[in-house]
């Protein structure tokens, strides 16, 4: 998938934490990777960090894969502890970009009252991606993903060759949480948990929504310039 309207690179804009909200498959990974990419700041995904638990089959992994396979949450508890423990860590410096949190009040709750315990940190800016249900069905049930975390869609971003990373030629594989089944399960647990934390962003300010159902690279552009409207305003 290309466009002439990739935000291009801007190592000299730092941006400080972002909050990457949005439904299952609305893009979140996707635009973190090029966020990541453009500004040289980690992305923190808590989906993915519980995901190489669960294959490690670490102590977290094994409490998080029944939760994780039927579409429900991971507790709060044992997320914050994880997010605690990759903030600490310093390429955080700078900024980074979460994706996948906080999705319950109380994470919205926990990471305010973290960010503003430290007056160094530049104020949490939300973006809040959206894109209709059946689009979003439709992402999901089409993701590849490579073992190297590579994202890819057999309807909109197929690889070169059916099946194998364009990268590093590993085969892709299907997340056990991409049946309809399951979306429609992380789609209610979205409705009733994700959502007031959007809202609690929105009525904070440093908040816009961005239209997903675009090209990648428009819906990085829109993101960016966001980002930057929202770093410059005096909210
Ligand atoms: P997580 O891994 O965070 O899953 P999710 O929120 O459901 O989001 P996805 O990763 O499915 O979608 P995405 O928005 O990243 O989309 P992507 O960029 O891949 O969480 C998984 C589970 O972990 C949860 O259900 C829960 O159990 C647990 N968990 C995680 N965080 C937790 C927390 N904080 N608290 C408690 N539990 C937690 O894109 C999707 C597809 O669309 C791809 O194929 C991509 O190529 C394609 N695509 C992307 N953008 C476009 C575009 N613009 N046009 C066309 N196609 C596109
Ligand atoms: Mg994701």
């Amino acid at each position: 998938m290309t466009s002439s309207n990739a935000a291009p690179a801007d190592r000299s804009f730092l941006p400080g934490p972002v909050l990457l909200l949005g439904a299952p498959g609305v893009g979140k990974g996707t635009q973190a990777k090029a966020l990541m990419a453009a500004y040289g700041i980690p992305q923190i995904s808590t989906g993915d960090i519980l995901r190489a638990n669960i294959s490690k089959g670490t102590t977290l992994g094994k409490m998080a894969k029944a939760l994780v396979d039927q579409g429900t949450l991971v507790s709060d508890d044992l997320v914050n502890r994880m997010v605690a423990d990759r903030l600490s860590q310093p390429d955080t410096r700078h900024g980074y970009i979460l994706d996948g949190f906080p999705r319950t009040l109380n994470q919205a709750t926990w990471l305010d009252a973290q960010l503003a315990s430290d007056s160094s940190v530049l104020p949490v800016v939300a973006i809040s991606i959206v894109v209709d249900y059946d689009q979003l069905l439709r992402r999901i049930t089409g993701r590849r993903i490579s073992p190297a975390g590579r994202i890819y869609n057999i309807y909109s971003n197929p690889p070169k060759s059916p099946g194998i990373c364009d990268v590093d030629g590993s085969v892709l594989v299907q997340r056990p949480d991409d049946s309809e089944a399951v979306f429609t399960e992380r789609m209610k647990t979205f409705q009733s948990q994700t959502a007031p934390v959007i809202e609690h962003y929105r009525k904070q300010g440093r908040f816009e929504e961005i239209n997903g159902d675009q090209l990648v690279e428009q819906v990085t552009a829109a993101i960016d310039a966001s980002l930057k409207r929202l770093r410059t305003s005096k909210q």
